[in-house]
C-alpha cells in the first residue's frame, strides 16, 4: 500500500466515528461484550456455587480469593458479585442471574444491622439497591433502610462526616488517626440519597450533603486532585492530617481515589442539582483525562505520581469506575465526556484487559491493583473492576436509546 493510501485509510478510520466504527454501534458493542461477560460469569458462578462463597480476586497462589476475611466474614467488596449478577439480569433478562444475585446478596444480609464499616453504603447499594431498582421487592427496600440506619450511626455532626475506617481495630487502626475519612467514602452517599427518596425522610440526604460539603472543603488540592485520607478531631471537627493509605505518597494522587471522587460527586449532583458538585465532578474528570501521566488508552497507572511511570502497574478498576461515572456526567454536560468513556471501555474490552473465556479464574477484567503500599492484590482481577465495567456497559447501552 502506498504512503498516500495509508494516510487516506487512517483518515477514513478516524472520520468513521472515533473508537467505534459505524457498523459496530454502541449497542452492538455492548451486546458483544455482554456475551463474553456472560460466558465468563457462567464459569465464575459455577465456582461460587461450588464453594458457596462470594468471589473477590486471585490470591498469590493463583487461587480464587473469596470476599470473607475480616470481622466475621465482613469484606467491603461483598456487594459487587451479586451486583454484577443484577447487571447480567438487567441486560440478559435471564432469571438465572436474578436468582444468583438474590442468593449471593442474601449471604451478607445480616450486616445491615452492624455499623462496623462505612462500606455498608457500597455493599447494600450495589446489591440490594440494584435488586430494588429492578424488581421493586419491598423486602429489599427494608434491608436498604436498615443498612442506611446503621451507616448513619457513623455520622458525627461536629465533623459533618461519616467515619470511614475504625481506629480501635481493623487494617488502618495503627496510624494514630482519630476520625479518618477517605475519598472512597463518597461512594456510600448514594444509598443515603436514595433512602431519602424512598422513605421521604430527609435525615439520610442531610447527612450525605454534610459529608459531601465537608469533603469538598478539605479533601481537594488546588489542581482538583484529592487526598486519600483526611483525619479529623472528632470533638472539634478540625483537620488533623491529610494522608494516604493506598496511594504512593501523602501528596500524590491515588488513581482509584480520583475515580471514587468523580463518581461520588456526580451522584451528588444527580440527587441535588447543586452546581458545586457538578463543578468538582467536571474538574476531577478533567484532572484525570488531561493528566500528563495518563496513557492514550486512558487506563491509568495506579497512582498519577507513581515514581516509575511508565513501568508501573495499571489499575483497570480505576478506569472502569471512571468510565461509568463519565457516562453519567456526560448526561449533565451536553455530551462532554462520552467519547472519553468510550475510549476507556474500548480499551477494557480489548485483549489487553479482557481475559479469554476460561482464564483469569473466570473474572472478566485483568490488571487491577488493590493496594501497592500494602503489597496486596497487585496486577490481579478484582470483583469491583468487573462490577463497574458491567455498569458502564449498561449505561452505554441506555445512552444510545
Ligand atoms: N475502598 C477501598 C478501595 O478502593 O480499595
Amino acid at each position: 500500500m502506498t504512503k498516500i493510501s495509508c494516510t487516506l485509510l487512517l483518515a477514513l478510520l478516524i472520520l468513521s466515528g472515533g473508537c467505534f466504527n459505524t457498523i459496530d454501534s454502541e449497542k452492538d458493542f455492548v451486546t458483544k461484550q455482554f456475551s463474553k461477560v456472560e460466558s465468563q460469569y457462567d464459569l465464575l458462578l459455577d465456582d461460587a456455587i461450588k464453594y458457596d462463597k462470594n468471589p473477590r480476586t486471585i490470591d498469590e497462589n493463583g487461587h480464587t480469593h473469596w470476599a470473607t476475611r475480616d470481622n466475621g466474614g465482613f469484606d467491603w467488596t461483598l456487594g459487587f458479585f451479586p451486583g454484577s449478577c443484577w447487571y447480567l439480569y438487567e441486560q440478559t433478562k435471564s432469571v438465572k442471574w436474578k436468582e444468583a444475585a438474590e442468593y449471593f446478596q442474601n449471604m451478607h444480609k445480616d450486616f445491615k444491622s452492624k455499623n462496623i464499616s462505612h462500606d455498608l453504603g457500597f455493599i447494600f447499594a450495589c446489591s440490594y439497591g440494584n435488586g430494588y431498582r429492578l424488581t421493586k421487592n419491598e423486602e429489599y427496600k427494608q434491608v436498604m433502610i436498615e443498612a442506611g440506619n446503621s451507616l448513619l450511626q457513623r455520622f458525627n455532626p461536629t465533623v459533618g462526616c461519616i467515619q470511614s475506617w475504625n481506629i480501635t481495630g481493623g487494617w488502618q487502626a495503627r496510624r494514630g488517626w482519630r476520625f479518618p475519612v477517605i475519598i472512597d467514602n463518597m461512594m456510600n452517599l448514594e444509598l443515603l440519597f436514595e433512602l431519602s427518596v424512598l422513605t421521604g425522610d430527609s435525615k439520610y440526604k442531610d447527612a450525605a450533603i454534610a459529608h459531601a460539603n465537608v469533603t469538598l472543603d478539605n479533601h481537594f488540592r488546588l489542581d482538583n486532585s484529592s487526598y486519600h485520607v483526611v483525619d479529623y478531631n472528632p470533638e472539634t471537627g478540625k483537620v488533623r492530617h491529610k494522608h494516604t493509605a493506598q496511594g504512593y505518597a501523602h501528596e500524590s494522587s491515588w488513581a482509584r481515589g480520583q475515580a471514587w471522587g468523580l463518581y461520588g460527586y456526580t451522584v451528588c449532583y444527580r440527587y441535588t442539582n447543586d452546581e458545586r458538585y457538578l463543578k468538582i465532578a467536571c474538574s476531577i474528570a478533567d484532572y484525570i483525562l488531561n493528566n500528563k501521566s495518563i496513557p492514550s488508552d486512558l487506563i491509568p497507572y495506579w497512582d498519577y505520581h507513581a515514581p516509575k511511570i511508565p513501568n508501573e502497574p495499571r489499575d483497570a478498576s480505576a478506569a472502569a469506575i471512571t468510565a461509568s461515572a463519565l457516562l453519567e456526567l456526560d448526561l449533565f454536560t451536553n455530551g462532554r465526556y462520552k467519547d472519553s468513556a468510550k475510549t476507556i471501555l474500548k480499551s477494557l474490552a480489548s485483549d489487553a484487559y479482557t481475559a479469554k473465556i476460561g482464564e483469569n479464574n473466570h473474572f472478566v477484567l485483568m490488571h487491577s491493583v488493590g493496594s501497592i503500599p500494602h503489597n496486596n492484590e497487585i496486577d490481579v482481577p478484582l470483583n469491583y473492576a468487573d462490577y463497574y465495567y458491567l455498569e458502564a456497559l449498561v449505561r452505554l447501552s441506555k445512552s444510545e436509546i
